[in-house]
């Protein structure tokens, strides 16, 4: 005879696997893409970028990984997180990442890292004969870099502000468009992250000006919003992911998520002194830091982001 909790034990082992067939049943079929194919900037380069083509500067892995992190990027974790391969176009900077990386089109602006835009890394995919674009996602993240050139943090009703609204948009639409007319069935785009609150702005942009932060947090919540606006007619086949708020939200709410190094949202691994880098990468603490230098969150905040853009994914499709 079976004892009481040897019942239960098969019960809750037989619960656990209709479960578990149930959900892998569905994560196979329910969503309509198998492959991601990603374009973008330092936030999505996942080594096949800055680093496979050489224009790193010294040390060439970066920080050991090949990424713009210490670590793997969040699109290299959504990969994961669904089950799916990842090809992968987005191109980081060079040189401790003076020199950033990718933009929209060069046209609009160009990287001094020679890093090729979303733009041409749409041509390179499409050259190479958009490999298996019509079972794939389409991944575009980018406006990091095309940001800093075209905006005034200082006062929200400089008319370059409005310019950057109107022109990051059509030019992101207008690299998603392509996507759709190669064939992807879905585009994931995620909006500009919140650079008012990476530790360089007020640091090195804002100096003494209070008003700064917020002020540059508008400007680019207002080219986020003429994003979303933009992308609105291509209907459901885009997804439209606020990494704006998500990140905002992390930040403001740091040591819950367990970056718990004192200051977590001011200070960055890669340049504050030789104590920090020490506890953040020699002694392996690097979970407790925000952002890894003063520009690019750490792998954990990736891992974090790429959670939430797969819960969003999830939602868009009713799963
Ligand atoms: C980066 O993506 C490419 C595919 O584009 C893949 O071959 C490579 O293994 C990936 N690298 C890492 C470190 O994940
Ligand atoms: C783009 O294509 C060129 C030529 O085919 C190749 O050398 C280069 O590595 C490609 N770049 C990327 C980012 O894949
Ligand atoms: C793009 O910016 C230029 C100025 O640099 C401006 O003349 C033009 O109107 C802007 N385009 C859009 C669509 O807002």
């Amino acid at each position: 005879m079976l004892s009481i909790p040897t019942i239960l034990g098969l019960v809750s082992f037989a619960a656990a696997l209709t479960v578990d067939r149930r959900s892998m049943l569905s994560k196979k079929s329910s969503y309509p893409f198998g492959n991601i194919v990603a374009f973008g900037d330092e936030l999505s380069d996942n080594g096949s970028g800055s680093y496979a083509h050489g224009v790193t500067g010294d040390p060439a892995s970066v920080y050991g990984y090949d990424t713009w992190t210490n670590g793997p990027v969040a699109v290299t974790y959504l990969a994961k997180m669904l089950g799916m391969t990842l090809d992968d176009y987005a191109f980081g900077g060079c040189c401790g990442g003076s020199k950033y990386g990718a933009t929209i089109d060069e046209a609009y602006r160009t990287s001094p890292a020679g890093a090729q835009s979303v733009k041409q890394q749409i041509t390179n995919y499409t050259n190479a004969g958009a490999k298996d674009i019509k079972s794939s996602l389409g991944f575009v993240w980018v406006g990091e870099n095309d940001l800093s050139e075209h905006t005034d943090a200082f006062w929200l009703g400089d008319p370059q502000n409005t310019n950057f609204a109107g022109n990051i948009s059509s030019k992101i639409a207008e690299q998603v468009g392509r996507l759709f007319d190669l064939g992807a069935p879905y585009v994931f785009v995620a909006n500009i992250y919140p650079k008012h609150i990476a530790p360089v702005t007020k640091k090195y942009l804002c100096n003494t000006n209070t008003d700064c932060v917020s002020t540059w947090g508008e400007v680019i919540q207002n080219a986020n919003d003429a994003i979303e606006s933009e992308l609105k007619q291509f209907g459901d086949k885009i997804i439209y992911y606020d990494a704006f708020k998500y990140m905002e939200y992390v930040v403001s709410t740091a040591s819950l998520h367990g970056f718990t190094a004192p200051d977590a949202t001011t200070v960055y691994c890669d340049g504050m002194g030789d104590a920090i880098w020490k506890d953040c990468v020699t002694d392996k603490h690097g979970s407790h830091y925000l952002w890894m230098n003063f520009i690019q969150p750490t792998t954990k905040f990736h891992w974090y982001i790429a959670r939430d853009m797969k819960n969003h994914i999830d939602w868009h499709f009713g799963l």
